[in-house]
């Protein structure tokens, strides 16, 4: 089910209180970089790790066959390879509007490469928004990423860039590579 957090990122001003702002991608954040930033450097969400279990209503799918695409979920020995940009705070009105199928502009402590620690804004779709699909086993979550589309494209090409993403900062993520080897299977099966 769609869910519009819109309006419930929009009214959070806990931004103002950060003297930095540094917004966390781990998904199409990384790949897809459409708006202004400072600067940017690799950084890691500890605690937390990306799994294909938020549907995409709206960029990779449609409302009657929604696409799969990422959130992060709680993991505690584990932790989230993305990229940090420094932001200014104007830049939300358009990333509110882009992730705005069920998540929700969360500050995290992020960690950057150096060790050093700072709060992050990052989004997330928690366990109970309506656009959460939640788990299944690699191969469900591949065929359903197979023959997803929508307005921004195939659901496969979502997938694609992560996964070219992540190997050009040499970061293995087990489910990205799971995923993406299956669709490679899935594609030559079709074409034989
Ligand atoms: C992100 O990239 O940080 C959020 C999820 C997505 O838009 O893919």
């Amino acid at each position: 089910m769609i869910q519009d957090t819109r309006a419930i990122n929009s009214d959070r001003s806990d931004i103002e209180t950060l003297d930095e702002i540094w917004l966390f991608g781990y998904g199409s954040l990384i790949y897809k970089v459409d708006f202004p930033y400072l600067e940017s450097k690799p950084a890691y969400l500890c605690g937390w790790s990306r799994r294909f279990w938020q549907g995409s209503h709206d960029h990779r799918g449609t409302p009657d066959k929604p696409g799969r695409v990422l959130t992060l979920i709680e993991e505690p020995s584990e932790r989230c390879f993305g990229i940090a940009y420094r932001v200014t705070a104007d830049v939300f009105d358009h990333l509110d509007h882009r992730e705005k199928n069920g998540y929700l502009r969360l500050i995290k402590e992020l960690e950057f490469e150096d060790v050093t620690r700072k709060p992050g804004v990052t989004y997330i779709g928690m366990p109970n928004n309506p656009a959460f699909l939640g788990p299944a086993s690699d191969i469900d979550i591949a065929k359903q990423i197979h023959i997803s589309e929508g307005p921004s494209g195939t659901n496969r090409e979502y997938v694609e860039l992560l996964a070219e993403a992540l190997k050009a900062h040499n970061v293995k993520d087990p489910q990205v590579d799971a995923i993406h080897v299956l669709l490679q299977k899935l594609d030559s099966r079709r074409d034989a």
